[in-house]
């Protein structure tokens, strides 16, 4: 299994079908926190759909189109971050992100993120790493920009959230630019 010690407190780890209660637990006990800028959060009911998203995550990662890890943070499950599916004629991807609401204002995602694109740009061999946020999502905003990502424009409407179109803040930064 796919493990990568980030510092004493924080680790990836790929995601795997014995986190499935974990990450449910955390996912049900974050709910107000996680639904406003993420949709499928009302439909994740039970750990059998959280079951859905790791098993379909296992696919992804064995088709090398990307893959999902979640963040544990003093051996305890704090979050998520993944690759959407690689575009690999153009050599990009996205990167999402999601805490438990007990782990915020720590750093964690930060520095998760930093490993992510760094693995995009030194392993994987891509060109362009992009991270989308709904413009009011000032916290997910700060990570690309504290990052040096370039804010390269707004999609209106660029997202379908609860509570309906979001205007989404596109950041990019290219291998030529990444300096760790
Ligand atoms: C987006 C989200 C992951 C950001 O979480 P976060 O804790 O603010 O981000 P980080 O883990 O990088 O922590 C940054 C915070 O820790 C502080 N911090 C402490 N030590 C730090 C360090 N070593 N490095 C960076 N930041 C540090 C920063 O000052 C910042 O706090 P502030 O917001 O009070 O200024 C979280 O708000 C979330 O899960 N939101 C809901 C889901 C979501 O919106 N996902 C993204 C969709 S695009």
């Amino acid at each position: 299994m796919f493990k990568h010690v980030i510092d004493d407190n924080i680790e990836l780890r790929l995601v795997d079908m014995d986190h499935s209660e974990e990450m449910f637990k955390s996912i049900d006990s974050s709910r107000k926190h996680l639904r406003k800028y993420l949709p499928w959060v009302d439909i994740t009911k039970s750990s059998d759909d959280t079951k859905a998203f790791i098993e379909s995550s296992k696919k992804q990662y064995a088709v090398n189109n990307g893959f999902n890890a979640g963040i544990w943070y003093k051996g305890e499950f704090a979050g998520v971050i993944g690759y959407h599916d690689i575009n690999h004629s153009k050599k990009e991807v996205s990167i999402g992100y999601w805490l438990d609401e007990k782990y915020i204002g720590k750093g964690i995602m930060t520095k998760a993120c930093r490993e992510f694109i760094d693995y995009a740009f030194n392993t994987l061999e891509l060109n362009r790493v992009e991270i989308r946020c709904a413009e009011d999502n000032l916290k997910s905003r700060a990570i690309p920009e504290r990052l040096g990502f370039t804010k390269e424009g707004v999609i209106r409407d660029g997202e379908l959230l609860n509570h309906g179109y979001v205007d989404c803040v596109v950041y990019g930064i290219l291998r030529r630019e990444w300096n760790r």
